[in-house]
């Protein structure tokens, strides 16, 4: 096992610049082809499938490494919850899609990594432990040409990367989207893109911690969600994924899994989201700005994918009117 390290490097590319104004450009042409279809919405991960209420208690006790920022100090937190699919059509729940786990920890107070001061801390999760691209040019790329409908985009592979690329590319997005998923009770959750936590940095990862397992009605993952929350709590473990060495855990690829067996983990914290009418907060969810930047600056994102998303992410909140 390695030790987490403060050596982490983030690199810019000397024409970033012009990329992030394409990121912005392609994700608000996408948002408006299929707002149009579908009515107002994210640009990605617009069919929200369940939101919930929840706490978020961060234990005492942590290692000097992992007690940075939110995890500075133990205690109890509001939280909010929106359980998506990835895509930017709204579809049925079985087509194979990724999907989204975005958590808002509320009641914090500190430096905003967007400049000034924050009040929440969100993490947006799916249930992956990497993306198909190293960074988000080939995923803009793909999102570009798939504005039209996916067959464009899926035709695309083959037309930049040949044959052989294209064929690779469709067998890896169709292992990543068709992966066995017993459900959001019962599924493992991550950040993939790392963030800071104080000098170090890390990958946020979600556990389920002692839910019971899928039930008969599991292929149903808004229903399994729903009958669970009727009758009962769930409850997650937080953990942090720390980096070792570039090679291990590279800041600039998130198509690379940080490995389990060579990285410290700490399980930081637990939410709980307790037997609740899930309807309650729908409206709440759907309308809440859910973003990696929008949080502490001990927990500043890292890497080009999460510069990216920066932009793109506030393409989309203006697309739909929550700027
Ligand atoms: C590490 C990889 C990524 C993860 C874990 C991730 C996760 C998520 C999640 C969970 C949501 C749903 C948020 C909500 O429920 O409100 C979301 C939305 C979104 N994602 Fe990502 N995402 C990733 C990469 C990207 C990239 C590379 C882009 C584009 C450059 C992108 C663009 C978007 C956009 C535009 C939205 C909708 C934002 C809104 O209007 O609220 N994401 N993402």
């Amino acid at each position: 096992m390695k030790q987490p390290s403060t050596e982490w490097r983030e690199q810019v590319a000397p024409d970033e610049a012009a990329h992030l104004v394409r990121v912005a450009k392609v994700i608000g042409d996408l948002q408006r082809t299929r707002s149009k279809k579908f009515g107002p919405g994210r640009a990605l991960h617009r069919k929200q499938l369940l939101a919930a209420t929840g706490t978020l208690e961060v234990f005492a006790g942590l290692p000097d490494h992992a007690r940075h920022g939110l995890f500075a100090t133990p205690g109890r937190h509001r939280a909010l919850v929106r359980l998506s699919n990835g895509g930017p059509d709204v579809q049925g729940d079985r087509v194979p899609d990724i999907r989204g786990f975005a958590l808002k920890i509320l009641d914090i107070s500190g430096e905003s990594a967007f400049g000034g001061t924050t009040d929440h801390q969100d993490f947006l999760m799916i249930n992956q432990d990497r993306t198909p691209g190293a960074n988000s040019r080939e995923f803009i790329d793909f999102m570009e040409a798939a504005t039209p409908g996916p067959l464009s985009g899926l035709l695309h592979l083959f037309k930049a990367h040949g044959l052989g690329g294209g064929l690779s590319r469709l067998k890896d997005l169709f292992s990543m989207l068709s992966k066995k998923f017993d459900g959001f009770a019962a599924e493992r959750f991550n950040t993939v893109a790392p963030i800071c936590c104080g000098p170090y940095a890390v990958r946020v990862r979600l556990a389920p911690a002692g839910n019971p397992p899928p039930s008969g009605r599991s292929k149903d993952i808004v229903a399994d969600m729903r009958e669970r929350l009727a009758v009962g709590s769930l409850a997650y473990d937080l953990e942090l994924q720390f980096f070792v060495d570039e090679a291990t855990t590279p800041i600039e690829d998130a198509s690379v899994a940080w490995p389990e067996a060579e990285t410290p983990i700490v399980t930081v914290g637990r939410l709980v989201l307790p037997q609740q009418g899930v309807d309650a907060v729908a409206a709440e969810a759907e309308a809440a700005r859910f973003d990696p930047w929008s949080g502490l600056l001990a927990h500043r994102p890292l890497g080009e994918v999460m510069r990216a998303r920066k932009v793109a992410y506030f393409e989309s909140q203006k697309g739909r009117n929550a700027a």
